[in-house]
């Protein structure tokens, strides 16, 4: 796709694990997954806690070798990057925003300490201190704090100026893509408001693009304009967010957006999903969802859905969906 910053064709990850008997075995966290994100949206990845997002989002990162499939970049099959310094360069276009930005800051040193790691990093021997000193500047003022927050350790702030902290340091090699993994998952509910407004001010300023990865939908309902919904390690719908939520055709998904009312208007009923979600080292034949879903037919226990699209650019993976569309 002509217009697209990112293209995943085919992605896996897959880690080796071993029960508690020592037993090795496969955990297939990434399964066979394959979209594209166009530059300067903002593409939501939604899905229960376990299912692969963190996995998905971190292989754009390019950190370690994915099982099997393609990840291009700016059209740049990132697996063919030759050496410690085209990685490095190449790698400063994509940067990660986490959930708790304390992990990512190290309380022993001071904010302009933090900051200035990547500029030493990537402009050693072109970049003289007082430069350095200016673009740390530039950096807290461009995420709403004043320069002499630099002087501070993280914990002399609070959770909302940390993840400030956290995005400036994202920003710090002009990136083009930002990775938003949980973003404001562990902040207040009023300061999730204004990170929110930032990563939007800053997207248009910046012209950036962001993977958007959350549980809650509502915030993924606010900041994006396409979202993916994984399961298992599987993409299982993906579609503009108004048809996704309007629209929604797998069981998966109006179970999730059942479960979450503050974005219906029109109060759905509320679908209980019945079990757990399977291991992914065991992870259920056919359909993944067959041993939860309420429409579950012989197919399903056989065959895998393949992700297809059923409506304009709207794609599902279920065999249900394919027969009414
Ligand atoms: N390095 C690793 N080695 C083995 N298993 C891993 C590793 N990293 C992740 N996993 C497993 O891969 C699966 C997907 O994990 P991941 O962190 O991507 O999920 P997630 O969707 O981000 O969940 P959450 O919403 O809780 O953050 C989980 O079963 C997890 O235990
Ligand atoms: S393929 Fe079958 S089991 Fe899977 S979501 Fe569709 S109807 Fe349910
Ligand atoms: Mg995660």
């Amino acid at each position: 796709m002509e217009d697209s910053i990112v293209v995943l064709e085919h992605v896996k990850k897959y880690f080796d694990i071993r029960d508690s008997d020592g037993k090795k075995g496969t955990l297939r966290a990434v399964d066979d997954v394959s979209f594209a994100i166009k530059k300067g949206e903002t593409f939501g990845l939604v899905g229960e806690s376990g299912c692969g997002k963190s996995t998905l989002g971190k292989t754009l990162l390019n950190l370690s070798p994915i099982t099997d499939g393609t990840i291009h970049i700016e059209g740049k099959d990132v697996s063919q990057l030759k050496g410690r310094s085209e990685k490095v360069q190449f790698g400063s276009k994509v940067q990660l925003v986490f959930q708790d930005p304390s992990a990512c800051l190290n309380p022993r040193n001071k904010i302009g300490t933090i900051l200035a790691e990547p500029f030493k990093i990537h402009f050693k021997k072109t970049m003289n201190k007082q430069e350095m000193e200016q673009k740390i500047d530039e950096l807290l003022t461009m995420v709403g704090l004043a320069p002499e927050y630099k002087h501070r350790y993280p914990h002399e702030m609070s959770g909302g100026q940390k993840q400030r902290i956290g995005i400036a340091r994202a920003l710090a090699l002009n990136p083009d893509i930002i990775i938003c993994d949980e973003p404001v998952s562990a902040l207040d509910v009023s300061i999730q408001a204004q990170v929110i407004n930032l990563l939007e001010e800053l997207q248009e300023k910046l012209d950036l693009t962001y993977l958007f990865i959350s549980h809650d939908l509502g915030v993924v309902y606010h900041m994006c304009d396409r979202i993916a919904v994984m399961y298992l390690g599987n993409i299982v719908e993906l579609a503009d967010k108004k048809a996704l939520y309007e629209e929604t055709l797998h069981p998966y998904t109006q179970a999730l957006i059942s479960a979450a009312p503050s974005i219906d208007q029109v109060k759905k009923e509320r679908i209980v999903l019945k079990g757990d979600v399977p291991s992914p080292s065991d992870p259920p034949k056919g359909c993944k969802f067959h041993t939860r879903c309420p429409y579950t037919m012989d197919i399903c226990k056989k065959e895998k859905p393949l992700l297809e699209e059923v409506k304009d650019n709207h794609y599902v993976a279920c065999h249900l969906c394919k027969q009414r569309n």
